[in-house]
């Protein structure tokens, strides 16, 4: 067995773990990124693909990864040491566990950076400084936030800052603590934000956008999107998972609670559009701005729209806290490894991983202003750790933890943490699909994007 002993700590209920984990899953890839990836894909036929994936690949990848991190009760790379050593295999399972840890590295690095925008619009907006706008002063606003590294790295810092004050207080009385609020206050915002929407907006073009499918638009470009977008915004195959796992106590259903949040991520994804895309339509504007959709296009509107300055701000609140949570459980699981492997404390752990992280975030500063012409195969810091993390290493870790789980590990043990009996239909279907549909779509998927398709 490893040396790290099991971790002792623990959610206080099932509701903890489902709000942890749900808000790790809920953030920037939800509310930024998921809309204006389906505006560029064409909307639909988009959005059905991505449940579908969500659904098929989604939930079982996440069975996978929580029920290793239950049965190991350890942090990722100790988990795969402990476990593939008591089944006899080799300890080189443990570089699975790195894998994840330096995805979930990298997006951290990036992530607290756009978080940082987040972050920043609430003072612009509040301030009243975009009202009445046009639209070349908010986008000469962003540009110029982007422009700016001290100013990226003092949002980007305030953000660091808050996320290692969490993390040091610890499992409970520091990540269940914050998530207990954040994300009723979040989820209370962005139905007020729906509301406004559908009162203020063009709510019937926004419902057309999203779920009327076109099929034409589906290219295998946009399903690959849509696949690889499943694993970011559920927070899969970066250890996040495996180490909520290991805070989830034993006689918790695996299977319910990945269902809850898995099911609560998609809610809010798909609120998200709905609270973006009918202002974006009533003020004719274009949901296929890409990145800027919810920087430049929205508070464009916001800018001339009764209550805007206000209704503005909510949203950036709204985001804050989404990509808070998110930010946390990413600087959770770096935390703890730190913290086995040297014997230091919560807090030192939290603090020295977090100073290491904000280092490397320069890279994404700078690849917006004086690093923007650094670039390797054409692209710059941000897009290449972002291309690195999202669409090699999280696939990649995904497929093998559910080779793991479902090819590697006894069924009895995976039946027992799934709450099932081995002959159980539900347990052959989760068997069925993580053994064979998930590596081979997985596997699809990187060999489309490792071949450029993308
Ligand atoms: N799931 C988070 C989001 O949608 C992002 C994330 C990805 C967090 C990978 C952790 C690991 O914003």
């Amino acid at each position: 067995m490893s040396k790290v002993k099991p971790t002792v700590d623990r959610w206080s209920s099932r509701w903890a773990f489902v709000l942890a984990a749900a808000g790790s899953a809920i953030g920037l890839g939800n509310i930024w990124k998921f809309p204006y990836i389906a505006g560029e894909y064409g909307g639909g036929a988009f959005v059905l693909v991505y449940l579908l994936c969500i659904a098929v690949i989604g939930v079982p990848v996440m069975m996978s990864e929580v029920l290793i991190g239950r049965r190991a009760r350890r942090s990722p790379i100790a988990a795969f040491e402990a476990l593939a050593t008591d089944l006899g295999r080799t300890r080189r399972w443990r570089w699975l566990g790195l894998v994840g840890l330096s995805a979930g590295f990298l997006v951290m690095s990036f992530y607290a950076v756009i978080a940082g925008w987040a972050l920043a619009y609430i003072p612009k907006l509040a301030s009243g400084a975009l009202v009445g706008a046009n639209p070349d002063g908010v986008n000469a606003a962003f540009a110029a936030l982007k422009a700016d590294p001290l100013q990226l790295t003092i949002w980007s810092s305030l953000i660091f800052i808050a996320t290692i004050a969490v993390v040091a207080a610890g499992v409970q009385a520091g990540i269940e603590r914050s998530v207990r609020w954040f994300m009723p206050l979040m989820f209370l915002l962005l139905v007020g934000l729906v509301i406004f929407a559908a009162v203020e907006g063009d709510f019937t073009a926004a419902i057309k956008f999203l779920f009327a499918p076109n099929f034409g638009q589906l290219t295998i470009e946009s399903v690959l999107v849509a696949m690889g977008h499943a694993f970011f915004t559920l927070s899969l195959a970066a250890g996040i998972m495996l180490m909520y796992g290991a805070y989830l106590p034993a006689d918790t259903s695996i299977p319910r609670a990945v269902v809850s949040v898995a099911f609560f991520d998609t809610l809010v994804a798909l609120l998200a559009g709905l609270a973006i895309f009918p202002i974006v339509f009533a003020n004719d504007l274009a949901p296929g701005a890409g990145p800027g959709l919810i920087f430049q296009t929205l508070p464009i509107a916001f800018a001339t729209m009764p209550g805007g300055q206000w209704v503005g701000t909510a949203f950036f609140v709204m985001l804050l806290l989404a990509a808070f949570a998110s930010t946390i459980s990413l600087l959770e699981v770096v935390t703890v490894h730190l913290r086995e492997r040297l014997g230091w404390s919560r807090p030192r752990a939290a603090l020295g991983m977090g100073f290491i992280i904000w280092i490397v975030s320069f890279g994404t500063v700078f690849s917006f202003n004086i690093g923007a012409d650094w670039t390797v195969f054409g692209k710059t810091f941000f897009e290449l750790i972002d291309y690195l993390a999202s669409n090699i290493l999280l696939p990649t870790s995904g497929l093998l933890m559910a080779v793991f789980a479902a090819w590697l590990m006894r069924r009895q043990d995976t039946a027992e943490e799934l709450g099932l009996s081995a002959q159980q239909g539900a347990y052959r279907l989760w068997s069925l699909v993580t053994r064979w549909a998930v590596p081979l779509l997985i596997g699809c998927v990187l060999i489309g994007k490792i071949s450029g398709t993308i």
